[in-house]
């Protein structure tokens, strides 16, 4: 009797995960949300400064020595490939997971290295967290074995979100810049 019983809880949890998991499939996947952020020229910048063109988001930091330059780069050579003309209708936003560090200032130098419209993020180490937290960024510091400066260890993520706000699709830094250039163009 007891085995039976355990066959049914095994059944009925087997039916509450398809059903689960099919309500997944049915809906997009909740990621992104409301924040308030500072950008490189001190001004607030929120998801609703954001709407009315489709925008590419990554997270990262300054002073990282690899994936983010690669990231920000990509984006960039994504948006050029649209031309001129797209390249105004696009956000590219790099938000910091490194507030300490990264100032309005600090950002300010560091994104025009990428290009010209990129939008540097920052804001206190709360409101880093939370918009981390919106889009399952995850990132932690890792002190230096040398006694150098810290690093950020961090998830590597493109996101593209619709004139909406809405997030459409994610990309590696190891995608292709065409197939983001692609992706952005469908919203265009
Ligand atoms: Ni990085």
């Amino acid at each position: 009797m007891k085995a039976l019983l355990g066959v049914w809880i095994a059944v009925l949890l087997g039916a509450a995960g398809w059903i689960g998991w099919d309500a997944y499939q049915g809906d997009r996947p909740s990621i992104g949300g409301p924040f308030s952020l500072i950008d490189q020229d001190g001004r607030t910048v929120t998801d609703a400064s954001l709407k009315g063109k489709p925008t590419l988001i990554y997270f990262g930091y300054s002073f990282c020595p690899d994936v983010c330059p690669t990231s920000l780069l990509l984006m960039e050579t994504a948006i050029e490939k649209l031309g001129p003309e797209a390249a105004k209708k696009v956000n590219l936003v790099f938000i910091t997971v490194d507030p300490e560090r990264d100032t309005p200032a600090l950002m300010k130098g560091y994104v025009t290295n990428f290009g010209p419209t990129f939008e540097g993020l920052t804001g206190t180490p709360e409101q880093i967290a939370a918009v981390a937290r919106a889009y399952r960024v995850y990132y932690q510091k890792v002190p230096s074995k040398d006694g150098g400066p810290y690093l950020m260890d961090h998830s590597s993520i493109v996101y593209l979100l619709d004139r909406n706000g809405r997030f459409v699709t994610h990309f590696t830094h190891e995608a292709k810049a065409e197939a983001i250039a692609t992706a952005v163009e469908r919203l265009l």
